[in-house]
């Protein structure tokens, strides 16, 4: 019997998170790409752009028109925010479904959206019925959406590391501390000084920390999780690496939970799904254990009578974006979850 195959479209496929999606998707059981945009390399062979994949693929990139976009089952939105909700109308109205990964599709409070992202929405009306595309929160509400909003990476990391507290109501929720650290690929392979190789090597630092645009996606995240209003700290670092987040989360127990077992409330919650690993008790997850796959990879410290410590790492571009995509796309259309998505990691 011949397995359905869903034909994918990458807009922005020379950017990071694009050139993993045509990573992911080349071993993918049933899906194939079928058209990859590029507005810089339009007419050029995608293997001579990527050498990488050369003798695997016969695609050429064109532009990211919606008529060439139409064929398609599904659009994925490797580009900048602005980009996924220009087109959106009328890539729905050919019947193709959008994984965007971008933020145009993660937050519900259009105001809010404007004043981090400082542009009007587009399509307040395709939001509202937008799945944020976290499966391990919303995986039923996907496998029905039209269109995903693919989540941020810092936000994958944080909202998986503190779910199971803020769902027991097992911290105040006013004492999360969310401080993360992310190589340099997360801020994309456009030029730009600040990711310049003499800037990030040899280097480490701190950047908006009065605020970073993922942190009102954490907080509607947050909020959702704990059925109330939380006030969370999030302070992004620049690494000297290439890809991989780590993520150092911190809350304060209520009295009632102090004694409680969090080791077995984690691996209660997470263990049946098949992208996040709760490690032993007094495990220090390392951004080389999820190197190229879709993990998120945790472990629980106590430290003095309150104080709750989870560690949380990612891939930025798979869990933190490409994985999850595609995670999101196989739940879409059917297809098993982990379809396409369970190649080891990279190491050393
Ligand atoms: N990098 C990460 O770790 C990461 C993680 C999670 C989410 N994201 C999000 O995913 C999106 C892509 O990130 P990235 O890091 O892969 O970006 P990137 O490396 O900078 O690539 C951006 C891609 O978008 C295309 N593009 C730019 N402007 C466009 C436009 N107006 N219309 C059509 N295509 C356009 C570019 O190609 P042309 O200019 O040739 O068309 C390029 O292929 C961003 O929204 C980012 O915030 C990234």
């Amino acid at each position: 019997m011949t397995l359905p195959v869903v034909k994918a479209g990458i807009v922005g496929a020379t950017g990071y998170s694009g050139a993993e999606l045509l990573r992911l998707l080349k071993e993918h059981p049933q899906a194939e790409v079928t058209v990859v945009t590029s507005r810089s390399l339009a007419g050029t062979r995608l293997d001579q752009e990527f050498p990488s994949l050369r003798g695997q693929t016969d695609l050429v990139f064109s532009e990211p028109t919606a008529e060439a976009l139409a064929a398609c089952d599904v659009v994925f939105y490797a580009t900048p925010h602005g980009v996924a909700m220009s087109q959106a109308r009328e890539v729905l109205e050919a019947g193709t479904r959008i994984i965007d990964l971008s933020a145009d599709f993660r937050i519900q409070d259009t105001q809010l959206w404007s004043e981090w992202y400082g542009m009007e929405h587009a399509c307040p009306d395709i939001l509202k019925e937008a799945v944020y595309g976290l499966p391990e929160m919303y995986r039923d509400d996907i496998r029905k959406a039209r269109v995903v909003g693919n989540p941020g990476c810092y936000p994958t990391a944080v909202t998986l590391g503190l779910a199971p507290l803020l769902k027991a109501g097992f911290v105040d929720v006013d004492t999360l501390i969310a401080d993360s650290k992310s190589g340099a690929s997360g801020a994309g392979r456009g030029a730009k000084v600040g990711t310049l190789f003499c800037e990030v090597a040899e280097d480490f630092k701190a950047y908006g920390a009065t605020g970073h645009r993922h942190l009102p996606e954490i907080a509607q995240n947050l909020d959702a999780l704990a059925g109330t209003e939380t006030d969370v700290t999030f302070v992004p670092h620049l690494l000297p690496m290439v890809r991989g987040i780590e993520t150092t989360l911190y809350a304060n127990l209520k009295s009632e939970a102090l004694d409680a077992d969090l080791q077995a409330l984690y691996e209660q919650a997470y263990c049946d799904e098949p992208f996040v690993d709760m490690m032993p008790a007094g495990s220090h997850p390392s951004t080389g254990m999820v190197r190229g796959i879709n993990q998120c990879r945790m472990a629980l410290h106590r430290q003095g009578p309150k104080r709750v410590i989870v560690l949380s790492v990612i891939d930025n571009l798979i869990k933190g974006a490409s994985g999850q995509a595609i995670q999101n796309m196989n739940l879409m259309f059917g297809l098993d979850e982990t379809a396409g998505l369970m190649a080891g990691p990279v190491w050393p």
